[in-house]
């Protein structure tokens, strides 16, 4: 069976619903939500498939508790594990940078003996520029509550669809 570990960093709780949402489509009993604020890589190593998500705050920065969380994820032993990521942000004020923590979480990631899975179209998207799009994708979920959150619902089911198939 599935299990899956669902971290997440959010100021304001909006990161914290869509995780919840994640885990809705999931079912709570293959998935788990964890707050990176109390979390550490003893965590990240008890899944076999995890999603990370932070919302993007400053100008293009990691979420603050998940700032602090970088180091567990570089520490984790993260061998073989599938790895999934989704990023809050608003497209039109912060239209140079958004979503660009979860850029940040992919590079990170990258160094790692992960893999990483959930890549998104930018379709539907109307950002300048963004540090989560590598070659022409996203590299996980986009979720834009300020102007978008009529499509949350939809994107996240979708998403979590794709996952079903790609996860362990
Ligand atoms: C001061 C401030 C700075 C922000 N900077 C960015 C940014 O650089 N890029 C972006 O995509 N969104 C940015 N946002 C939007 C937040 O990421 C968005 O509101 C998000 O939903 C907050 O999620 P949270 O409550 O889980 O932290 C910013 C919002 C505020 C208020």
């Amino acid at each position: 069976m599935q299990n899956i570990g669902i971290f997440y960093g959010s100021s304001t709780g909006n990161t914290e619903a869509v995780a919840k949402k994640i885990q809705e489509e999931f079912g709570a009993d293959i998935a788990s939500t964890i707050d990176v604020v109390d979390a550490s890589a003893a965590d990240l190593e008890k899944f076999n498939n995890l999603i990370l998500g932070t919302s993007t705050w400053g100008i293009g920065d990691l979420q603050d508790d998940f700032e602090g969380f970088l180091s567990e994820i570089t520490n984790a032993n993260m061998d073989g594990k599938k790895v999934a990521l989704f990023g809050l942000g608003d497209q039109y004020s912060y239209s140079d940078s958004f979503v660009d923590g979860m850029g940040e979480l992919y590079e990170t990631l990258e160094e790692q003996n992960c893999e990483l899975v959930g890549e998104t179209s930018t379709d539907g998207y109307e950002y300048d520029a963004s540090r989560a799009e590598k070659d022409g994708k996203l590299v996980g979920l986009a979720i834009d509550i300020e102007n978008q959150d009529d499509q949350t619902a939809d994107r996240v089911a979708d998403w979590v669809a794709e996952l079903k198939n790609q996860f362990n």
